[in-house]
């Protein structure tokens, strides 16, 4: 995906990827302008006070005017005073831009990695995209704010610092300007490989956060296995590797800011030296030597700054780099220009026509191979098949997180390729077999299904599900926080919500993926029983691993290698004995009792 020809695109300028932030600046252009003219004002009054400063040299001692000396201080005292005035101005808002424009950034990353298919996580590690919301926008954030300011007051400073030293000697200036190459060619040199070495650091450190995310997520998997150990061996040689790609980084800003520090100091000592000649032998006032002096002053300090901003803005402009990466990968399942709408009375009537569909990554192999099914509104179908038969991928093709290679899907009419992917998601709700559970309490979590709901219809949809009886025996009822992913309650209780979760959104169309983990029979009983409140008028589709659940379905379509081999009713599916059959016996064995007895009621 994108990562390949990121790497290849040209990279003109060092800098390039930081423009990419314009568009997150513009809409605080008001603020930048503003932050601009505190700027302009507080340099301006900066470089006044050398000049001040020659005046007190130069005719303040010499004692025949006590006046002028009052005024010349009043007039040092004024400028401190504008100038720390309009600095912090300036600081705050640019400080205030900064903190803005990456609040922006993030969400904008954020709401779009949101929306993107399913194929693109599987190729792009959660940790990975969490460390760039996180690690990269703080170092974007260091430079659009602190880092800008410096830059844009070091500039101003360097440009009317060397206008000022022209005005006061164009001689001793020129031999400063004479220097500049020395300092400028390390510069360019060395920030190049700054910025290179800082988007390595920033890759190493979203492997490690992607490594430990992983873990932590499965941590009863990791602790039951004893894998702990390992784990954090994994954890600390990307540390380490981290740890290698910032030194390196280290090794050479130092080297940079060192380079820089060097050359404009020596300047300065050797402008002084030949000033100092110049004062001696009287071609200038030991004053304007003073001023001369701290205007090449300001002009080390800025240049020095300069220098130690222009690294951050190179890291800066690493990051800004992935995260444009995050931004711009398109999203695989996209809504047509002009999406046909569902009709508004849809009930939920589904006709899969002859799909062949194998996923991204595995090209070679078909999931679904000329598969064809309707299911009509309200009807119950049961899907049976090994594992691995394709399953799970008719769900996923419904919900439309790819799209086939041959053949269409109708929903109520309508090509779901050409509807918006909201609203045909809009028509359905999944209840999956692990259930996935927000760190929130009960009622927010039902609530999920749908948002607006009000606390009343969540509490009716749980007692639905039958899980109103369990939530109510928690400690704080409905406002119970569930841990994360559920951790408090039971596999039986965990799947009642999620069914309460699906009751709640009420759409025509229920996808149901049964848990294959065995519940305690009376769980079952439970389970089963909101089910069934579920699929009630609802077009059903189900993924069966229950006995009861087949039995009651209209229809089991049984499925094998992403093809239907047999379409029909439990007990005509047993007497023809062939897959169904063979797979009924495996999976429903525990139940054979009950089935010949519930058959023998039926018939
Ligand atoms: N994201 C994916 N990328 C590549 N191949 C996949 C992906 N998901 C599933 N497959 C493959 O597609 C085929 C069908 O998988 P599917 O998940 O639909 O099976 P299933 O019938 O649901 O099986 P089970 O009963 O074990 O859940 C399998 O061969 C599987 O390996
Ligand atoms: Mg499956």
């Amino acid at each position: 995906m994108s990562n390949t020809n990121q790497s290849e695109r040209p990279r003109a300028s060092s800098i390039q990827p930081l423009k990419l932030t314009l568009p997150f600046l513009k809409p605080y252009s008001g603020r930048l302008i503003l932050a601009f003219v505190c700027l302009t004002i507080a340099s301006i009054s900066m470089l006044g006070m050398p000049v001040a400063i020659r005046y007190v040299i130069d005719y303040g001692f010499s004692g025949d005017n006590v006046e002028s000396i009052n005024l010349y201080f009043m007039a040092l005292l004024g400028l401190a005073l504008v100038y720390s005035l309009f600095a912090s101005l300036r600081y705050y808002l640019v400080m205030w831009i900064g903190e803005r424009v990456v609040a922006d950034i993030r969400t904008a990353v954020y709401c779009h990695v949101i929306k993107m298919s399913p194929t693109f996580f599987e190729v792009t590690r959660t940790g990975e995209v969490l460390s760039r919301l996180t690690t990269d926008t703080t170092l974007v954030q260091s430079v659009v704010g602190a880092g800008i300011s410096i830059a844009l007051r070091s500039s101003f400073a360097v440009i009317g610092c060397l206008i000022m030293l022209f005005v006061t000697s164009a001689k001793l200036t020129l031999m400063i300007i004479a220097l500049v190459p020395l300092v400028v060619l390390p510069v360019w040199l060395y920030s190049r490989k700054v910025r290179k070495l800082s988007r390595a650091t920033q890759d190493r450190i979203a492997d490690s956060s992607s490594i430990a995310g992983e873990s932590l997520n499965a941590i009863q998997i990791v602790q039951a296995f004893t894998l702990e150990k390992l784990q954090g061996q994994r954890f600390s040689e990307s540390v380490e590797n981290s740890f290698q790609a910032a030194r390196k980084r280290l090794k050479v800003s130092s080297l940079l800011s060192g380079l820089i520090v060097l050359t404009a100091f020596s300047a300065i000592v050797v402008v002084l030296w030949i000033g100092a000649h110049a004062v001696i032998e009287n071609t200038i006032s030991p004053g304007t030597l003073g001023q001369f002096l701290l205007y090449a002053t300001f002009l080390a300090g800025s240049t020095t700054a300069l220098g130690e901003v222009w690294a951050d803005v190179q890291r800066a402009a690493g990051a800004m780099e992935r995260l444009m990466e995050l931004l711009s990968s398109e999203a695989e399942i996209k809504a047509p220009a002009e999406p046909q709408s569902l009709p508004e009375s849809g009930r939920g009537h589904l006709d899969i026509q002859n799909i062949s569909f194998h996923y991204p990554s595995r090209p070679e192999q078909n999931a679904l191979d000329g598969f064809s099914l309707e299911i009509q509104p309200g009807e119950t179908v049961a899907l049976v098949g090994p594992s691995g038969a394709g399953k799970s991928t008719v769900f996923q093709l419904l919900l439309r997180f790819y799209d086939p290679q041959a053949g269409q899907i109708m929903f109520d009419g309508v090509d779901i390729a050409r509807a918006a992917p909201e609203q045909v998601r809009e028509r359905i709700a999944i209840v999956p077999q692990d259930t996935v559970l927000f760190a929130e309490s009960a009622m927010e979590n039902i609530r999920f299904g749908r948002p607006q709901a009000s606390d009343e219809e969540v509490r009716l949809a749980a007692k639905a599900a039958l899980a109103d009886e369990f939530i109510e025996r928690q400690a704080d009822g409905y406002e119970t926080f569930l841990g994360e992913k559920g951790m408090r309650l039971s596999g039986g209780q965990q799947q009642r919500l999620a069914i309460a979760r699906a009751i709640l959104k009420n759409p025509p169309v229920m996808l149901l993926d049964e848990a294959t983990s065995a519940l305690d029979s009376e769980s079952e009983k439970l389970v089963q029983e909101a089910l069934d409140h579920l699929m009630q008028d609802h077009t059903s589709l189900v993924i069966a691993h229950r006995l009861s659940t087949v039995i009651k379905a209209d229809r089991i379509v049984v499925m094998d290698e992403g093809k239907i081999v047999d379409i029909g009713r439990h007990d005509e599916l047993i007497i023809k004995g062939g897959l169904y059959a063979r797979l009924a016996e495996l999976q429903f064995k525990q139940n054979l009792a009950d089935v010949t007895g519930q058959l023998k009621q039926a018939g």
